[in-house]
């Protein structure tokens, strides 16, 4: 089970790469992860001017702490290679990752994988600290997301990309977020969630969840997220500023749990030493802890730590 949380990731804000205007307010909103678009939110003809000012809008800087990501378009359009290009070339200093999208094989992300790479040694950028985010957008890539999650070390993250993932598989709705009309038993995207939870899970690779279009309706938001945050998943993508805190919440533990996890670790600390009497199995008040509370304990803590949360009610040793 992975506990590590490399870069902050709750809210990943989705900002179109060809408007200023939604570039400089980016920068001023407290999501973990901006991602300036040169796909589905950037019309064809904008593209190459699109570049452009993404690479400017990188190179300005502003972006404080946050994880800086460019969404770059899929290998079957003719535009990708110029996308890594122009972008990498010209911001790769001021660049933590590409997102692919509709990504179908583990060769999509090694082809990137290798482009990046020349682009690093050409402009003598450190090879390799770019990291890839894979978005799963389609039946293929589902069935080879193991695959893909393993073909690069660059790979950080596998995102579930909703609205083309329910278009491809001739999904019978077009509300994103929603169940398709007709299936009344369970939810119809539990499988895609923990198919690319357990992919991200087994290769230590965070999971995000996709978009929820209806930007309006924040507690739908709140709903959608508070499902994908259950399950374990690490972070989702926010449309509009209005979803930023309530995807922030979602994806952070409460803070009694987040305290508890970090008393647990102490407790369960200390009991296993000489001091505490090197036990395997104790109590921490009327629970039992052992090496399998540790790892939970040690999920939400880190889930915690990475949100910035400080901690309440500190569990102290006893005394006696
Ligand atoms: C995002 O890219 C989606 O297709 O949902
Ligand atoms: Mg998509």
């Amino acid at each position: 089970m992975s506990t590590v949380s490399p870069r902050p990731r709750r809210s990943c804000l989705a900002v179109p790469g060809s408007s200023q205007k939604f570039i400089d307010k980016a920068r001023t909103l407290n999501a973990d992860q901006v991602f300036l678009d040169l796909e589905d939110a950037c019309a064809p003809l904008a593209k190459p001017g699109a570049r452009k000012t993404i690479v400017a809008a990188l190179n300005e800087g502003g972006w404080d702490g946050k994880t800086r990501v460019v969404r770059i378009n899929d290998w079957t359009t003719e535009w990708t290679y110029r996308d890594v290009v122009e972008v990498v070339e010209g911001a790769g200093a001021n660049l933590d990752c590409l997102m692919l999208p509709k990504v179908q094989t583990p060769e999509q992300i090694h082809a990137l994988d290798l482009l990046v790479t020349q682009v690093e040694k050409t402009m003598g950028y450190e090879v390799g600290r770019i990291g890839i985010e894979a978005q799963i957008e389609n039946a293929l890539g589902l069935t080879n997301v193991n695959a893909i999650a393993t073909a690069s070390p660059r790979v950080e993250t596998i995102i579930f990309g909703p609205a083309d993932f329910m278009a491809s598989i001739n999904m019978k709705s077009l509300v994103v977020g929603e169940q398709p009309q007709g299936y009344d038993v369970g939810d119809a995207y539990h499988h895609i969630l923990m198919s690319i939870l357990m992919a991200a899970r087994a290769h230590d690779k965070q999971a995000i969840d996709g978009p929820y279009l209806q930007i309006k309706d924040v507690d739908g938001y709140r709903r959608v997220a508070g499902r994908s945050a259950a399950l374990g998943f690490d972070g989702k993508w926010v449309l509009h500023p209005g979803q930023i805190d309530a995807a922030n919440e979602a994806y952070s533990p409460a803070q009694a749990d987040y305290d508890h996890a970090e008393n647990i670790l102490d407790a369960y600390d200390w009991y296993t030493s000489e001091a505490g009497g090197k036990r395997g199995a104790a109590m921490l008040g009327d629970e039992m802890i052992d090496e399998a509370s540790r790892k939970m304990a040690l999920v939400i803590a880190g889930k915690g730590r990475a949100a910035g949360m400080s901690r309440g009610d500190r569990w102290t040793p006893p005394t006696d």
